[in-house]
């Protein structure tokens, strides 16, 4: 069996697995780590989405053996140590504040397409629109868009 090597989360990983496997299978079912979830395993509902090199991605459409060695993938279980600041990361705090969360299940790949869309627009040199937030892909079966949008807005403001 092939090994494959990234990191994940500030560590350096080795697993033992076929090169077609998919990294949401590799970081659920291998390494234990269930903050990206499972939803359509075809790249459409966005419930997986974490970060590959500070981009948002969704692990369900990569096989792992396409991974470098230098990849570094973060999920919302590492989003924290990313922000330099004290306490959450804001976009965390913002999600508690205005208490978006209903069943819960959409919500880590909600907010990692929220950190990811604001550093997006930031290297572009702008804040964050409404037509922005209309682009978003993460469906959310309990609704909570509206609450979704007001918290990504609150979490933009105070990521400076
Ligand atoms: S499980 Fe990855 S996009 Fe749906
Ligand atoms: S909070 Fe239930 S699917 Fe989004």
């Amino acid at each position: 069996m092939p090994k494959q090597t990234f990191i994940l989360n500030g560590k350096t990983v080795t697993v033992n697995v076929r090169d077609d496997v998919r990294v949401l299978w590799v970081l659920r079912d291998i390494l234990g780590v269930t903050g990206p979830k499972y939803g359509c395993g075809i790249n459409v509902c966005k419930a997986c989405t974490s970060h590959i090199n500070g981009k948002a991605f969704n692990p369900c459409s990569v096989k792992v053996g396409d991974l470098k060695k230098k990849d570094r993938i973060t999920t919302i279980e590492g989003l924290d140590e990313t922000w330099p600041g004290p306490g959450l990361h804001p976009m965390q705090q913002a999600w508690i504040d205005r208490d978006v969360a209903q069943c819960g299940y959409c919500q880590p790949g909600q907010i990692m397409e929220a950190v990811a869309l604001v550093k997006r627009v930031r290297r572009q040199g702008r804040e964050i629109r409404d037509s922005d937030l209309d682009k978003i892909r993460n469906i959310c079966r309990c609704g909570t868009y509206v609450r979704i949008r007001e918290a990504i807005e609150q979490g933009a403001r105070k990521m400076r």
